[in-house]
C-alpha cells in the first residue's frame, strides 16, 4: 500500500477526514458508516443538513448494497460509464443514515474514476460520502492546493492525487420507472445517455431551465473570491458594447473567455475563476457565445457559471 493511502486510512481512523482526488472535483469523504465524522463534513463545510451526499464506492457490487432495487439499466449505464463522472440516484436501503440523504428515501451513487480514490476505498473497506471539499457556495476544487487553503491539516488530510481531469461534478441522474431524468448537468451529457438509454426503452427528461431539480442545487453556489458578471452574446464586440453599458470596467485582456474547446474549459473553469479573482479589479467578467446555449455539451458548464455569476445578461 502506497505511504499516502496508508496515511489516509490511518487519518480516517484516527477521527480526521480525507479529501480524496476524483476525475470531476475534490471531495471531502468519510465512511458512509460512520455518523459521527459525517457530521464533521458538514461542520467544516458549513453545508446545510438538507443538502445530500453522494455515495462513492468501488464497485457495481458495492453500489448495489446500498440499494432497495438495482435496475437492469443500471448494469447498462454503469458498463458504459463507469467509473466516471455520474452519479445514479436510486431509492436507498435501511444501511443508509437519513443524514447522508437528507431523509430523502433516494440515493446518489458513483464509481469516481481515480485510482488513488478507488485504492482509498478499498483499503478502507467502505465505500465513502464525500461532497466536493469546498465551503458551501463556494468555489469548487481540482487541485490538492485549491482543498489546504482552506481547510487545516488537522482537520483534513490530503489525499494528492492530481489535478482533476473532468474539471466540473458529475451528472446526476434518477432513475425510475423507465425514467431518467438529469437532474445536475455535467460532462457526460443527453447524447452520450441516450445512446445507452434509448435503446432499452427509457425516457430521458433533460433538467428543466430555473426549478430546483435536487435538494441541495442552490441558485447561488460556486462562487469565487469576487462577483462575477457573465455576458452571454454573439461576438466579442458586441460582449465590448454590453460591457460599457453596465458600466464594467476590467479590460478585455483580463477576461475569462470560454473558448469553443468545452473539454478544456470544463477541465479549467474553476482555476479561470480563481486566476480572475487574483486579479486587481473587484470583480470577474465571463465571455461566453450566444451559440453555447442550444448546445446540450454545454449545459454543465453554462449551468456552474450561471450559478457563480452575480449577474448573466443573455444579448
Ligand atoms: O462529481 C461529483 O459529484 C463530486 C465528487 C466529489 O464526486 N461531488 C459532488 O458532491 O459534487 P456535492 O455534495 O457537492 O453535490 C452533491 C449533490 C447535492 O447537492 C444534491 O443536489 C445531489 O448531489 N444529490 C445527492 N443525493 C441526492 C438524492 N438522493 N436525490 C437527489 N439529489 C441528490
Ligand atoms: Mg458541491
Amino acid at each position: 500500500m502506497s505511504n499516502q493511502i496508508l496515511k489516509a486510512v490511518n487519518s480516517i481512523k484516527e477521527g480526521k477526514l480525507v479529501a480524496i482526488p476524483t476525475e470531476t472535483v475534490y471531495g471531502l469523504a468519510a465512511p458512509f458508516n460512520q455518523p459521527e465524522l459525517i457530521k464533521k463534513i458538514f461542520e467544516l463545510k458549513k453545508r446545510p443538513l438538507n443538502d445530500p451526499l453522494i455515495v462513492h464506492v468501488a464497485s457495481v457490487e458495492d453500489a448495489k448494497k446500498l440499494v432497495k432495487t438495482w435496475p437492469k439499466i443500471c448494469d447498462l449505464l454503469a458498463k458504459v460509464f463507469w467509473p466516471g463522472p455520474l452519479t445514479f440516484v436510486l431509492e436507498k436501503n435501511n444501511e443508509i443514515n437519513d443524514l447522508i440523504t437528507s431523509g430523502l428515501n433516494t440515493v446518489g451513487i458513483r464509481i469516481p474514476d481515480s485510482k488513488v480514490a478507488l485504492e482509498f476505498i478499498r483499503k478502507l473497506g467502505t465505500p465513502v460520502v464525500a461532497p466536493s471539499a469546498n465551503l458551501f457556495k463556494k468555489i469548487s476544487p481540482t487541485r490538492p492546493s485549491d482543498v489546504s487553503e482552506v481547510f487545516s491539516s488537522e482537520d483534513v488530510f490530503v489525499l494528492d492525487g492530481g489535478d482533476c481531469n473532468v474539471g466540473i461534478e458529475s451528472t446526476i441522474i434518477h432513475i425510475k420507472d423507465h425514467a431518467i431524468q438529469i437532474l445536475r448537468p455535467g460532462m457526460i451529457d443527453s447524447e452520450a445517455l441516450l445512446g445507452v438509454v434509448e435503446k432499452n426503452g427509457y425516457t430521458l427528461e433533460l433538467p428543466k431551465q430555473n426549478q430546483v431539480m435536487t435538494p441541495g442545487q442552490f441558485e447561488e453556489h460556486y462562487r469565487p473570491n469576487k462577483p462575477v458578471h457573465t455576458i452571454i452574446t454573439d461576438s466579442m464586440e458586441n460582449a465590448v458594447l454590453l460591457a460599457d453599458e453596465l458600466g464594467i470596467d476590467v479590460p478585455i485582456h483580463d477576461w475569462v473567455i470560454l473558448s469553443e474547446n468545452i473539454d478544456k474549459v470544463a477541465n479549467q473553469l474553476y482555476q479561470y475563476l480563481r486566476n480572475a479573482g487574483n486579479k486587481k479589479y473587484d470583480k470577474i467578467v465571463v465571455f461566453a457565445q450566444k451559440k453555447y446555449l442550444h448546445d446540450q455539451k454545454w449545459l454543465g458548464v453554462l449551468d456552474r457559471v450561471k450559478k457563480a455569476s452575480k449577474s448573466y445578461l443573455i444579448k
